[in-house]
Order: structure tokens, then C-alpha cells, then sequence
């Protein structure tokens, strides 16, 4: 049938999903793809044992209405706790960075648009947030985009915490914002207003409170008994990805178990390649990153994905096959979802 449709092939050679098509299409079959080739190119899930699981930093995504403050709170956690004492001091964006607090405790920060890493990482699977800080100025009232957020948080049943934002101002009306959180549907009630909520005024822009805030994302935490082991090979999920002139492509990955090294052998989506370096959000090389540690990596052949999972392989040519077949399908995929490949088209390309 290939041949008479013009395309030479062997007989153990993969074809293209159209040509798949045409050709069933010969025989009066329908061909169905599934996703479900795509999930097999994912290796079986080592199991831990308890012991094996330690603690580990809570992820946290920002999320509010535009202007609310968000990036206020983001910049002032980040300046006094990860800035401070450093030299240079000067930070480029990276998509998530760790912040350790006074009293040596870490919280992961995903710096992204809330948004996207609630709707484009779920659409991929990948759950990455375990706490939600909902940013709702004081001197406004909740908002359209607040209302979003918090319906992203509750249908990734993420707990909340609300920064009730911008105190400082003289028109400012917490009151109002609790109120009008009760009366959601479903209702948001805090715990001043006897519900399970946590909620905490704060002025973002002056830092007022910010620490009371942060003590209660690990109070929250602590509550989510959050572990992983560290002592596997590393995987997680791709917070950003891009080509660096300078550097080649680099891409910002959240270690999820595990611990990803300087050497390791990383599969992520449909790209792979061997660490060449591990940078913190400062620039700083890294030895190894750890279960809910950001770290931006140098060495794969192309941008994955944000929200890719990727994953470490012992032997490189596991890592490539794998790659190589996820591509494929892939490819296959998203021709399944393009217009039907007629005759001429496929007689034309070949
Ligand atoms: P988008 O990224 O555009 O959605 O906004 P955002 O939520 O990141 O808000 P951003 O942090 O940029 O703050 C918006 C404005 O509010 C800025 O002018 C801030 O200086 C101001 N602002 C933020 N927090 C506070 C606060 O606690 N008090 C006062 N007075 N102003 C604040
Ligand atoms: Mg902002």
C-alpha cells in the first residue's frame, strides 16, 4: 500500500501518523491514536520506602489581581532573604528561587504568572504548587482575577493563604475584603471569621507583616507533611525554558524527589542532554539541587516545555532512546490534530 502511494519504505520502519492514515485508510481501518504511548516512555516509579522520605521545602505560586502586589511581595521576600548579604547582588529573573528565613527554614517561590503555572503545568499533569498565597489589596476590593485564582487553588486543591495587601494605605479596608470573601460561592472564610483559611494583613511595599505571613505558609506546611527522597536520581518539572546566546539553551527546572548533579544524564518532554552546570537564581554554580529546589540547568539540545516532566537516567542511551521516542510520538501527535494529510500533500513532501 505504501508503495502505491508512492512512499518507500521497509518493513519495520515507523511511519508518519498521515501516512498511517492514508495507509489504513487503504484497508478501510480507522486509526485511533492514544496518549497512552506517550505515558509508556515514562519509566516505571521507583518506590520509597518511609525512611527514605525527608522533608522538604513547601512550593509556593503568588496569585491576585493585577496591581495588587504581587511582585511587591515576591521582590521583598526576595531582597531580604536571599540578597542580603550577598555580594553583587544582582538578580536575574529566573522562574523560581529559594528563599531560607531566619530561622533556617526554606520556601520555594514560583516567580511565574500565577496563571500559567496553575493552567499551562495542570494541562501537562504536572502538579508543582503546594501552597497558594492569594494577593488582595486592601484598598480594593476582590476582583475578577481574584476570584480566578482562588478557583484555580481550590481546583487544584491547593490550600490558600490570603495576603490581605497594602494596609498601610489610609483607605484601606481589610474588613471589607473578609466580608467579601464570605461571600463567595463557595464562601472563603478566614480564620479571624471562624473559618479554616489563614489569612494576614501585610503591606508588601514596606514589609510590614511579611514574616507573620511566611510563618504561616510553613504552618501550612508543616500541615501538608510535605517529603520526598532525596537520595534517588533526580526528577521533576520544567519551569522555563530558553536559548541563551552566550550559553546555549537553559532551562530552569523544579526538582520534585530526588537530586539532579552536575553530570547527570536529564530527559525533559522531548529534549535531553548531560548537565554541564547547575546555577541558583544568582548565577551561583550549584553542586546538586535537592527535592523542591529551582535550579537552571546548561546542557540540553533544545527548550523543553513549561510543564514538561523530566527526569535523570543512569545510562545515557536509555535517556537518548527515550527521548528520541517521545519526539516521535510526539510529532504524531500533533499531526493527529492538524488537517487530513490528503494525496497530494504526502506525494508532494516525499
Ligand atoms: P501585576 O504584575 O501588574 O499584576 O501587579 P502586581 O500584583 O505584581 O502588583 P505590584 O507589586 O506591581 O504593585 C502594584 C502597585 O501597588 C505598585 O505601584 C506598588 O508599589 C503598589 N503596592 C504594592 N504593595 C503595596 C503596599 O503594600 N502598600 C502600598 N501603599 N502600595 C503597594
Ligand atoms: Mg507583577
Amino acid at each position: 500500500a505504501c508503495f502505491s502511494l508512492g512512499v518507500m519504505v521497509t518493513m519495520n520502519q515507523r511511519l508518519e501518523a498521515d501516512t498511517l492514515l492514508l495507509v489504513a485508510d487503504e484497508f478501510g481501518y480507522k486509526i485511533e491514536f492514544s496518549d497512552a504511548d506517550l505515558e509508556e516512555t515514562d519509566a516505571e516509579e521507583e518506590v520509597d520506602t518511609e525512611e527514605s522520605l525527608l522533608q522538604r521545602a513547601p512550593v509556593v505560586t503568588v496569585m491576585g489581581h493585577v496591581d495588587h502586589g504581587k511582585t511587591s511581595l515576591l521582590d521583598y521576600i526576595r531582597k531580604t532573604n536571599v540578597i542580603a548579604g550577598e555580594s553583587g547582588g544582582i538578580t536575574q529573573h529566573i522562574g523560581a528561587y529559594n528563599v531560607k528565613l531566619e530561622n533556617g527554614q526554606r520556601i520555594t517561590f514560583l516567580d511565574t504568572p500565577g496563571h500559567e503555572a496553575f493552567t499551562a503545568m495542570r494541562a501537562r499533569g504536572a502538579q508543582i504548587t503546594d501552597i497558594a498565597i492569594i494577593v488582595i489589596a486592601a484598598d480594593d476590593d476582590v476582583m475578577p482575577q481574584t476570584k480566578e485564582a482562588i478557583a484555580h487553588a481550590q481546583a487544584a486543591q491547593v490550600p490558600m493563604i490570603i495576603a490581605i495587601n497594602k494596609v498601610d494605605k489610609p483607605n484601606a479596608n481589610p474588613d471589607n475584603i473578609r466580608q467579601q470573601l464570605s461571600g463567595l460561592n463557595p464562601p472563603v472564610l478566614v480564620e479571624e471569621w471562624g473559618g479554616n483559611v489563614q489569612a494576614q494583613e501585610i503591606s508588601a511595599k514596606f514589609g510590614n507583616n511579611v514574616d507573620v505571613l511566611l510563618e504561616k505558609v510553613l504552618l501550612q506546611a508543616e500541615m501538608l507533611e510535605l517529603k520526598a527522597n532525596p537520595e534517588r536520581s533526580a526528577n521533576g518539572v520544567v519551569i522555563e525554558a530558553s536559548l541563551d546566546k552566550g550559553r546555549g539553551y537553559v532551562a530552569t527546572m523544579l526538582v520534585q524527589t530526588g537530586t539532579l548533579r552536575v553530570g547527570d544524564y536529564v530527559v525533559a518532554g522531548k529534549n535531553h542532554g548531560k548537565v554541564k552546570a547547575l546555577l541558583d537564581e544568582r548565577g551561583k554554580n550549584l553542586t546538586e539541587a535537592g527535592p523542591s529546589i529551582p535550579a537552571t540547568i546548561l546542557g540540553l539540545d533544545g527548550a523543553p516545555t513549561a510543564g514538561d516532566k523530566f527526569r535523570v537516567y543512569a545510562d545515557e542511551s536509555e535517556g537518548k532512546a527515550i527521548a528520541n521516542k517521545r519526539e516521535q510520538l510526539q510529532r504524531e501527535l500533533s499531526i493527529r490534530t492538524k488537517k487530513h494529510t490528503t494525496l497530494e500533500e504526502l506525494g508532494r513532501r516525499i
